[in-house]
């Protein structure tokens, strides 16, 4: 029986070697949004992984919407050519095609890296102002946002416009739109951190129409033979949130504005989710999604471990893909190692030819490079 897992999927003009991604992972290591010798490191050995696709993490398109001072950006010269020499690698030696996720943080913004003093950073700790859909922090500790007019709408979609423009020019080969985990797009989703009176707030079709707007922006600039993707979070896990129902309708929207696929998340709204987490435990809101578009690929994440879980999933029609964050971080070979467990392949760069199990203690096989080098 052949793994579902390791087939190939289109997507648009890209045919991704098999249906496992690299899941997009903030490493707060650049600096004023420009990437360092670590995300090469990082990243560059995701690129020679074998794996179907690798999302490079949240990449901010201005730098108020930035995550921490720590994060990726790309929104201007010298931050795009930066992300191109990790690009670069990836063309000259890598065999995974490399995505980015386009993110502006609202309300989120200004917060301290993970292992750093502060939580959240205020004007004496390098922070900035920030904004959101609504005048209502997402937390006491939180800075309030100032809310977005139409000029502040119209700048940050100018942002991922521009954003998507440069993407282009280094060679990105994929985009994933961040509406996920309480971050400005999402903001405008959720009615918990949306509480306009205008067009862009109160119902789900105005709440949608603001992430409506970025894609379809986005999706005018973006070459049509390149994927773009959206990450959302399917529930708030909060009584009053966004829900399922409100995933499925946006699922289906987007579908019909040329999305390609949904990486669906959770979370992230909120303080106060009371998240239900365990193996897999996103799948379900994957599947929901699944049964409800009609070609637009769904992909599952969530604490999805093994290669038989990931096939299972795949198998039973619950998602397109699976995508692992923590999992890669662990063992970086993770689809080498999946594809053993399914009895299936996945492309090896030649320098590491070698390594695979059925050649260790075998002659070297033609075309590695020689021993000694
Ligand atoms: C270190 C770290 C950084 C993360 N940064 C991002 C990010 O930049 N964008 C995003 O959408 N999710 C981010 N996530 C969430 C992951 O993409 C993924 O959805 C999550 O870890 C669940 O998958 P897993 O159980 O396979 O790790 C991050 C997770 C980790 C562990």
């Amino acid at each position: 029986m052949s793994s579902i897992l390791f087939s190939p999927l289109k997507l648009r003009g890209l045919e991704l070697a098999n249906r496992i991604a690299i899941a997009p992972m903030c490493q707060y290591s650049a600096n004023d949004g420009v990437i360092t010798d670590w995300h090469l490191m990082h990243y560059g050995q995701f690129t020679v992984s074998g794996t179907g696709a690798l999302f490079v993490e949240a990449t901010s398109v201005s730098p108020e919407g930035r995550i921490s001072p720590g994060d990726v950006g790309i929104w201007s010269d010298d931050t795009a050519q930066a992300l191109g020499r990790l690009v670069k690698f990836r063309q000259s030696y890598g065999n995974v095609p490399l995505g980015v996720q386009l993110a502006h943080a609202g309300r989120k913004a200004s917060t301290g890296v993970p292992w750093g003093e502060h939580r959240v950073l205020g004007p004496d700790t390098g922070g900035w102002s920030v904004v959101g859909p609504s005048a209502i922090s997402f937390s006491n500790v939180f800075p309030m946002p100032e809310e977005l007019d139409q000029s502040g709408l119209d700048r940050i979609k100018s942002c991922f416009v521009e954003a998507t423009h440069r993407a282009e020019q280094i060679g990105v080969e994929i985009i994933e739109i961040h509406a996920a985990h309480g971050y400005l797009l999402q903001q405008f989703l959720s009615p918990l951190s949306n509480q306009r009176s205008d067009d862009y707030g109160g119902s789900l079709e105005n709440r949608m129409r603001y992430p409506l707007e970025i894609f379809a922006a986005v999706r005018e600039v973006w070459p049509d033979e390149k994927p773009l993707g959206i990450r959302i979070s399917a529930v708030d896990w909060v009584e009053g949130g966004w829900t399922l129902d409100e995933s499925v309708t946006f699922a289906k929207a987007l579908e019909a504005a040329g999305c390609d696929f949904i990486d669906v998340s959770s979370a992230g709204a909120t303080p106060d989710a009371v998240i239900d987490g365990g193996p897999g435990y996103q799948v379900p809101f994957a599947a929901a999604i699944k049964a409800a578009v009609t070609d637009m690929k769904v992909m599952a994440v969530g604490l999805i471990t093994s290669g038989r879980q990931a096939e299972t999933i795949l198998r039973s029609g619950q998602a397109d893909m699976v995508a692992l964050g923590r999992g890669f971080l662990y063992d970086p070979h993770w689809t080498w190692r999946a594809a053993e467990e399914l009895g299936a392949q996945a492309p090896y760069p030649p320098q590491y030819a070698r390594c695979h199990p059925s050649l260790q203690g075998l002659p070297i096989p033609p075309g590695a490079p020689p021993a000694e080098s």
